[in-house]
């Protein structure tokens, strides 16, 4: 479903991903591991629209991606849940799941507005109140049905459980699970990495801007530098 070829991107003159490739098949959950400053969540954003390929190609669905800009990579079925939640802090719980659904041209918004509420039944006790005033952990869940509203085939989370309460980061996991029984396709980046090798059904370790292994969720859970270096044993 996603093809990334030999990335390389940067900001200025700073070169952070040296030729980077993977790939998301449909209905799969591939996590993306490794040290702060790896490159990560720019390999995330070069997917979405929102940095500049260098060198490389990104195919989605087997057409090349890279170079559009962000609105259109969402209308082919792409939303990225972003680092940080980034709701909007002034409009109510149900403006922001209606801005998730604005590239949209279909008319089952509301149908789908529901559901959300039924997914989170937190979110609809919330509907009127200003995101902005919801807990960080109320804050992710609005952050990832909103995503969700946009109908993506393929959703890209980066960082879901940062910040959160342990008792949250279960929720969040859950949910997470739940999307992918759902048929969506996720692509995943957590500090957290034994939830994220738990989630993934495939995963690829970064270090400097380069992918140095890769495996099963369950290969790299019991990989020695793996748990040594991201697992805490
Ligand atoms: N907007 C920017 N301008 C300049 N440099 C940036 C910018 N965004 C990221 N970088 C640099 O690019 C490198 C990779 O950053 P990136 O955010 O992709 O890492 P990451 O793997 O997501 O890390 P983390 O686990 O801490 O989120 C870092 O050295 C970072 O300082
Ligand atoms: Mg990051």
């Amino acid at each position: 479903m996603l093809k990334v070829r030999d990335l390389h991107a940067g900001y200025g003159k700073v070169d952070v991903l040296h030729g980077v490739s993977f790939d998301v098949q449909a209905g799969e959950c591939v996590a993306l591991v490794g040290a702060n400053g790896a490159g990560k969540s720019t390999t995330l954003k070069c997917i979405c629209g929102l940095v500049d390929v260098r060198q490389g190609r990104i195919e989605f669905e087997g057409t090349p991606i890279q170079g559009l800009p962000g609105h259109a990579i969402v209308r082919r079925g792409i939303t990225m849940c972003p680092e940080g939640r980034q709701v909007f802090p002034d409009m109510t719980v149900r403006e922001n799941l209606e801005m998730g659904a604005h590239t949209r041209r279909d008319r089952e918004q509301a149908a789908d507005l529901e559901s959300m509420m039924e997914l989170f039944p937190v979110l609809r006790a919330r509907a009127k109140q200003s995101a902005g005033t919801l807990s960080g952990g109320e804050q992710e869940m609005l952050a990832i049905a909103r995503a969700l509203m946009s109908k993506p085939r393929l959703c890209i989370f980066d960082e879901p459980s940062l910040g959160l309460a342990p008792k949250i980061v279960a929720e969040v996991e859950q949910t997470l699970a739940r999307i992918k029984a759902m048929g969506v396709t996720v692509l995943l980046v957590e500090q957290n990495a034994s939830m994220a090798l738990r989630l993934a059904d495939r995963a690829y370790v970064y270090e400097a801007g380069e992918i140095v292994l890769q495996g099963t969720g369950a290969e790299l859970q019991s990989h020695p530098e793996v748990s040594k270096a991201y697992l805490g044993y």
